[in-house]
C-alpha cells in the first residue's frame, strides 16, 4: 500500500490532490458502472472545481460542507457536513464516500470520527446518519463510531443517532 506522507485529515477542498482526485474518482466511477462525464469538466479546470466546493454554501435547504479526506497530495475521499437537518431529514448531518482504490482500509471510519468532532465543535451534540440497510460497510462504519439505530427513514435507510460528545 501507499504511504502517506501525514496523517489524513478533512480538508477544505484544494487543487494539489487534482491528480490523486481525478484518477481515484474515476476509478471509482467505473467500479460503481456510473458515467465518468463530470470528470471532464473538474479536469479542464480544477482550481474553479475545487472552489466552487469550499467553504460553507446552502444546499438542500440548509448550510453545509464538504470536506477532503486528504494526506498531502493524496485524495482519499469526500464528506458533507451539514450543519442542520433538512425538513424530511434527508441525508442526515453527514454524507461520505471513499474511492474505490482506498476503500477496506477502516478509512471511511476514522473519517466520520473527524467529522463526528467537527459536530461537536459546530454545537450538533447528536448526529443523524441515514444509511440503506444493502450497505454493510456503512453499517458497519456508522456502529464502530458508536451509531444507536432509531427506526427507518421515509426513503427505507436505516436512522443512526451518534453522541458526539464522545469522540
Ligand atoms: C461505505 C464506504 C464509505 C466504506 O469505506 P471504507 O473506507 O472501505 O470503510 P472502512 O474500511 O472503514 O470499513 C468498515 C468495515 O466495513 C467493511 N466493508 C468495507 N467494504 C465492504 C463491503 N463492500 N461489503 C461488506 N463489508 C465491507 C470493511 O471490511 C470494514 O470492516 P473490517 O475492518 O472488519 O474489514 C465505501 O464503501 C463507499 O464509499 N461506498 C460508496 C458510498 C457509500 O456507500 N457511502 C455511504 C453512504 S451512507
Amino acid at each position: 500500500m501507499i504511504q502517506l506522507p501525514t496523517p489524513l485529515s478533512l480538508t477544505t477542498p484544494h487543487n494539489l490532490v487534482k491528480t490523486s482526485y481525478l484518477v481515484g474518482e474515476l476509478a471509482d466511477s467505473i467500479h460503481r458502472g456510473r458515467s465518468t462525464d463530470w470528470l471532464r469538466a473538474a479536469s479542464i479546470d480544477f482550481d474553479g472545481f475545487a472552489a466552487e466546493r469550499a467553504g460553507v454554501r446552502e444546499h438542500w435547504g440548509v448550510p453545509s460542507q464538504v470536506f477532503w479526506y486528504t494526506s498531502g497530495e493524496y485524495y482519499i475521499g469526500s464528506l458533507v457536513l451539514r450543519h442542520r437537518l433538512t425538513e424530511d431529514e434527508g441525508g442526515g448531518h453527514i454524507g461520505y464516500h471513499v474511492v474505490y482504490p482506498w476503500q477496506r482500509n477502516g478509512h471511511a471510519t476514522r473519517m466520520l470520527r473527524l467529522a463526528l468532532n467537527a459536530c461537536a465543535d459546530l454545537g450538533i451534540p447528536r448526529a443523524l446518519l441515514t444509511v440503506s440497510p444493502d450497505n454493510p460497510a456503512s453499517v458497519t462504519v456508522v456502529e464502530r463510531n458508536g451509531g444507536i439505530p432509531d427506526g427507518l427513514n421515509h426513503e427505507g435507510e436505516i436512522r443512526f443517532w451518534i453522541d458526539t460528545t464522545k469522540h
